[in-house]
């Protein structure tokens, strides 16, 4: 399987490639192409056409979560594509909020107009789907590993605003020489309990590869948003896991690479626009 990745925050010095806060996966098996997140605006047309990826050519769009930074690129995307539809879990279309200190609520949601100008094109499903030959996708199950705070994101439910819990969060997961590679967006639910998510379905299979956000970092600050000693843990956790690859970026900015670096060593690998990944 080859990844592409159209969009994450960073990018190599000197690309002439766009990066924004947010996360496009290109994945491309023997057998078809899809898209995982579309960043947050329409940088991943620029991207896509530098890196010769058609967009017209995807055939699943699949949505981690419903916030701005890995949905905002679906217009663009539609312009570009008549047919692929877009999976995502029920509740991506509600109205997310985040909070910073002494500031109004800012509005993190999918563009509402989308559901309405595009209706036919969005999937959504509960708990679990299956999608061509084996991609699966999950609501993730909490083991009680580590999850981050996520306290300045909510959501409006009946009228009122409350913390967000993430419900309209998947894990995507592909099997593929006998093991699977497996997909987060921002982890908001903790990237053990989407790993082991996908274990529990399938317990004979290894995961070999993971990709993704981890969501332990303010990326605006620069900062790790949940104490060190917890990001330590939770490499420590993620290297128990025997997981050959793990390849990371966007919330897990660099102050979480950082951490992650010496105790993940050569199994850790950072994302950035334009990153390929065989695997
Ligand atoms: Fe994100
Ligand atoms: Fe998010």
């Amino acid at each position: 399987m080859k990844i592409i990745t159209l969009l994450e925050n960073t990018r190599q010095e000197n690309s002439p490639l766009e990066a924004r806060h947010g996360l496009s996966l290109y994945i491309e098996t023997d057998n078809y192409k899809l898209l995982f997140d579309t960043g947050p605006d329409d940088s991943i047309l620029k991207n896509a056409t530098m890196l010769g990826v058609d967009l017209s050519a995807v055939e699943a769009v699949v949505l981690s979560h419903g916030h701005y930074d890995h949905a905002g690129g679906l217009r663009t995307f539609f312009q570009q594509n008549d047919h692929a539809p877009v999976y995502l879990l029920e509740g991506a279309q509600n109205k997310f909020y985040s909070l910073s200190r002494g500031l109004p609520y800012r509005y993190i949601g999918i563009d509402p107009v989308l559901f309405e100008e595009f209706g036919s094109r969005f999937r959504f499903f509960n708990q679990r789907l299956a999608l061509f030959d084996h991609v699966q996708l999950f609501a993730v199950k909490d083991f009680g590993e580590f999850r981050p705070h996520n306290d300045v994101l909510f959501v409006d439910k009946n009228n009122e605003r409350i913390l967000d819990n993430f419900s309209h969060e998947l894990v995507m997961s592909i099997e593929e020489k006998d093991s699977n590679v497996v997909f987060t967006g921002c982890s908001h639910q903790g990237v053990v309990n989407m790993a082991r998510t996908v274990q529990e379905a399938h317990p004979a299979l290894p995961i070999r590869c993971i990709i993704g956000g981890f969501h332990v970092s303010n990326t605006t600050t620069n900062r790790l948003t949940e104490s060190e000693d917890m990001v330590i843990r939770l490499s420590e956790r993620l290297k128990s896991m025997n997981i050959l690859r793990i390849v990371t970026g966007h919330c897990t900015g660099v102050a979480g690479m950082s951490v992650l670096n010496p105790i993940l060593g050569e199994a850790l690998d950072a994302l950035y626009s334009g990153k390929i990944i065989e695997v």
